[in-house]
């Protein structure tokens, strides 16, 4: 079997090549990023929009995360498991935080927790714990009330360099990696430039050291409007809505199921049931 990614290998592939994160919900979609070669398969608590049908991240609780990447964890060998950590999870204290780490590994099967915004303290604790730890920059949902709605970060030169401030704060609090949504690209460019760990953008940008994307986005499972950085790779939804229709069709129409999809019948059985049917 081939090895599992590492954290060591990730921080060394900075400036060497493009790291890949995909975000999974489940078994399927995580048994299919890793089959795919990804990087890094993480459980984002953006699931709480692309699978469970809230209107953002933030109901989305720690057993729901745990629940979820099992879940993942039971498709995923070689790349690295990551969950995001949910809102309330860590932002109560240092030890309810680095506590909520320690379910999302012990008990999700989690390799690296992500959290939201400059928490160096957090950081500092979870990553002594001896949990790798994936900081978040730029958009923060978790933090959409107070930003005021899903906004481009950093626009402008103070922003921008606050967040390269940041940047460099959670780095020496121990982060082995930094996700950076929705920034300019010049400031994803910049933070990438002024850090030794790598950055993994979503819409910050081309030259961050990797990209993420959610899968319900890239495949087509998710609905529009959908953020501007989102490229789709497949129309999924559409794929699943035909069978879905072609099999209620056959099912009314008396088509499904065939005789090749019913177990054979033992001589007899149909006369002595009073159920044979008439040969045509
Ligand atoms: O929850 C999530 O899907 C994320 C990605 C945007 C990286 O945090």
């Amino acid at each position: 079997m081939e090895s599992s990614i590492t954290v060591p290998e990730l921080v060394a592939a900075k400036g060497n090549r493009r790291l890949v994160m995909v975000t999974a919900t489940d078994e399927p979609s995580g048994r299919l990023a890793d089959l795919a070669g990804v990087d890094i398969v993480l459980v984002g608590d953006s699931l709480a929009m692309a699978s469970l049908g809230r209107p953002d991240t933030l109901s989305v609780t720690l057993d729901e995360m745990i629940h979820h990447t099992r879940a993942a964890a039971a498709g995923v060998k070689r790349a690295l498991l990551a969950a995001d950590m949910p809102f309330g999870s860590y932002q109560t204290s240092v030890a309810d935080a680095v506590r909520s780490a320690v379910r999302l590994v012990a008990e999700g099967g989690a390799r690296a927790v992500k959290l939201e915004g400059p928490r160096p303290d957090e950081t500092r604790a979870i990553a002594a714990a001896g949990i790798p730890v994936i900081g978040h920059l730029g958009l923060t949902p978790q933090s959409v009330h107070r930003i005021g709605g899903y906004r481009v970060q950093g626009r402008d030169r103070e922003q921008a360099l606050e967040l390269l401030e940041h940047a460099r704060i959670l780095e020496q609090a121990g982060a082995f990696l930094l996700v950076l949504e929705a920034v300019p690209a010049p400031v994803g460019a910049a933070v990438t430039r002024a850090v030794g760990i790598p950055t993994v953008g979503i819409g910050a940008g081309p030259e961050c050291d990797g990209q993420v994307l959610v899968f319900a986005d890239l495949v087509g499972l998710s609905e529009p409007p959908l953020p501007r950085f989102v490229r789709r790779y497949a129309e999924v939804g559409t794929v699943i809505l035909n069978a879905l229709e072609a099999f209620t069709e056959d099912v009314r129409a008396g088509r499904y199921p065939a005789e090749a999809e019913c177990y054979a019948t033992p001589p007899g059985l149909a006369e002595a049931l009073g159920v044979a049917r008439e040969r045509s």
